[in-house]
């Protein structure tokens, strides 16, 4: 497994790759990889000649009171892991090599943003988009993995390839959560014992919202109420948004009447999850 620190290296190694005709998988991280990142790597390794993994912690991407100090980092498991996963090369690259200091070029998504995690970090989708668009170009993919655990960043990242053109294949990967069911997050590491146990009304009140459509509730308003109300029981914890949105434009819905995708982000104390799922009717 190779190793390649700087964009240079990359783009050589890619453009090298290509010339011989192999097909590059690539699996976007921020790396402290857990088994959902994994099964993103699995999905990818399954459908490409070589697979690339980038661990990249994007500042861009954190608003300025947010944890990028703070973000889990263990590069001697994350290449482990890489290792065990089949992977070919780790993008490794440091913040400085990756943005030059008067960097002035930005990709922005002005619809698929707005909401969720858009509304409640704002600049965030924008660092996203960026480091996604360059690390096509340093990667050269064919194809890409990204999870739904993130779901409007899928939605964005698919629309900014159909919107520039980009020649790669988005890959959707299914989301990956403990036997409990408390989706896999790099933040989990930070929940104590009492907040891990708190962490499980994410997937509880996705649940429970499923629940009551399937009983034929279709009043956004009943259903958004019903899952607010059993997050705020629990002390400590507090709801950032719940929002009830077209699986495709993310725009808000009034009624559950085709697919909608049902957003969730709490701060249990001062971490804040997301968790989600598509209720069909
Ligand atoms: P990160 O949070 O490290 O996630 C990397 C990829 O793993 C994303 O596509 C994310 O959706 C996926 N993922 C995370 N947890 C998952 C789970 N439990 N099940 C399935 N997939 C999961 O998302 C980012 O990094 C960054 O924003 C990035 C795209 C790398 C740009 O910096």
């Amino acid at each position: 497994m190779q190793i390649l620190q700087t964009p240079a290296e990359m783009q050589e190694h890619a453009r090298a790759l290509k010339r011989s005709g192999r097909v590059i998988g690539l699996v976007p991280t921020m790396g402290f990889l857990h088994a959902g990142h994994v099964s993103l790597m699995r999905l990818a390794r399954a459908q490409c000649d070589e697979l690339v993994v980038s661990l990249f912690v994007n500042p861009p991407q954190f608003g300025p009171a947010e944890d990028l100090d703070a973000y889990p980092r263990d590069f001697k498991q994350d290449e482990a892991l890489c290792r065990q996963a089949g992977v070919d090369a780790v993008f490794y690259p440091k913040a400085a090599d990756m943005y030059a200091a008067d960097a002035s070029v930005w990709i922005d998504e002005d619809v698929l943003s707005g909401g969720l995690c858009g509304a409640a970090r704002p600049g965030h989708f924008r660092g996203v988009c960026t480091v996604v668009a360059k690390l096509f170009n340093l990667v050269l993919p064919d194809l890409a993995v990204f999870g739904e655990k993130d779901a409007q960043q899928l939605r964005i990242i698919e629309r900014m390839v159909r919107d520039l053109n980009f020649p790669v294949q988005v890959v959707r990967g299914p989301m990956v959560r403990e036997p409990d069911g408390l989706a896999m997050s790099s933040r989990n590491k930070y929940l104590s014992e009492r907040q891990r146990k708190d962490a499980l009304v994410l997937r509880q009140a996705l649940d429970h919202a499923g629940q009551l459509v399937g009983q034929g509730e279709r009043c956004v308003r009943v259903v958004r109420d019903a899952m607010i109300a059993m997050i705020e029981k629990i002390p400590g914890t507090a709801v950032d948004y719940i929002d009830l949105v077209d699986d495709q434009s993310l725009a808000p819905v009034d009624r559950v009447e085709r697919a909608v995708l049902v957003a969730v982000a709490v701060k249990i104390g001062a971490i804040r999850l997301i968790d989600n799922d598509v209720l069909n009717v």
